[in-house]
């Protein structure tokens, strides 16, 4: 047996954070032979719900999980841990606007960042999950100096989820048929699904598929709209497929994707002509517990326009959340 991994999960008393704790803690993120501890952190009012889902971990028995600590304060949560999965956040409550919205998870994930930087260990993975994802990331790298920008992650994979789920349906073929699909820019309706490199079943999926229209009329508005979609149908926010693609985000970052193209959301680099400054959807491999970009990738003039579309959204969130970067 390994010596225990710490992760720590913000948000643990909220919906995503029950479809995700009983998942970890059974070993479906780090494999069967990885001891787990959990840092749950979640705000004051929540502390009695996070002791009622302690003893409910307690009461699974998992042979992998070796302590569960729960706290209001992000020193507590954070130090010495190993994986991040900020999932907190403040909903958008009725008459908030947006700019509210993007100041009142600005300060929350600004002082997750600074409690980062001073306890956790010096190669910790963050992803970001809590909305507006992308620029949650950036605020919390930000109030991180002493952290390599490497550190920190945000989630585009349950879009890629849909995305591929959705191709495969759509050609009658099993998922995992489906490869190379990437997902760019940022978690929100701007985001662009791009199955131009992708293969199905070994066939260029855009062969396979064979009709542009539905590409640009349906595959892509269903992608973006799908959240509300689940919203609609459900009465609440996607939270088991949202937990289950942090998990998969989070695995292939410490396991690897064994070759595999993921999207992930990371500090711009300059690729693709994206603008520094920003957290954009990208596609990459991982192994070792590092990642990958994939370079190269030809981008036609609708591909380049989803992107700046996604670029524009990103600085504009940027530009709300300016005064908390410096
Ligand atoms: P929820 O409302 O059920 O749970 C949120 C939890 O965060 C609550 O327990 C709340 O007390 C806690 N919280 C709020 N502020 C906190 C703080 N400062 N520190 C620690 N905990 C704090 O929400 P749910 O459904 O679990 O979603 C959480 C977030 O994930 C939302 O922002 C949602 O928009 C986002 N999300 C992101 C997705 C993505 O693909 N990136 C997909 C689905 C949801």
């Amino acid at each position: 047996m390994h010596a225990p991994k710490r992760i720590a999960v913000t948000g643990a008393a909220g919906q995503i954070g029950y479809a995700l704790l009983f998942r970890i803690a059974s070993g479906d993120l780090l494999g069967p032979d990885q001891p787990v501890i959990l840092h749950l952190l979640d705000l004051p009012r929540a502390l009695g719900a996070l002791n009622g889902i302690r003893m409910e971990l307690d009461d699974c028995a998992f042979p992998l999980l070796q302590q569960v600590v729960i706290t209001d304060d992000p020193l507590t949560a954070f130090r010495d841990i190993d994986l991040a999965i900020l999932v907190g956040a403040q909903p958008r409550s009725k008459g908030m606007e947006r700019k509210d919205l993007l100041a009142a998870n600005a300060n929350i994930f600004a002082e997750q960042g600074r409690a980062l930087n001073a306890v956790a260990r010096r190669d910790v993975k963050v992803l970001v999950v809590g909305n507006p994802a992308n620029t949650n990331a950036l605020i919390a790298m930000t109030a991180a100096p002493d952290l390599a920008p490497s550190c920190f992650s945000a989630m585009i994979r349950l879009d890629q989820n849909r995305a591929q789920a959705m191709l495969a349906q759509h050609l009658h073929q099993p998922v995992d048929r489906v490869s190379q699909l990437v997902v760019w820019g940022n978690h929100s309706p701007t985001m662009y699904p791009d199955y131009r490199h992708a293969e199905v079943d070994g066939r260029p999926a855009p062969l396979a598929v064979g009709d542009e229209s539905w590409n640009q009329e349906v595959f892509i508005p269903t992608v973006a709209q799908r959240g509300t979609a689940v919203i609609e149908a459900r009465g609440l926010s996607s939270a088991a497929s949202a937990a289950n693609a942090a998990l998969d985000h989070m695995r292939d970052w410490v396991c690897g994707s064994a070759g595999r193209w993921v999207s992930m959301a990371l500090p711009s680099d300059g690729s693709y002509g994206i603008a520094t400054g920003i957290f954009f959807g990208v596609p990459v491999v991982c192994h070792g517990g590092q990642i990958e970009r994939v370079a190269g990738l030809d981008i036609n003039a609708f591909a380049r326009e989803k992107l700046q579309r996604a670029e524009d959204e990103l600085r504009q969130e940027r530009a709300a959340v300016e005064h908390l970067l410096h």
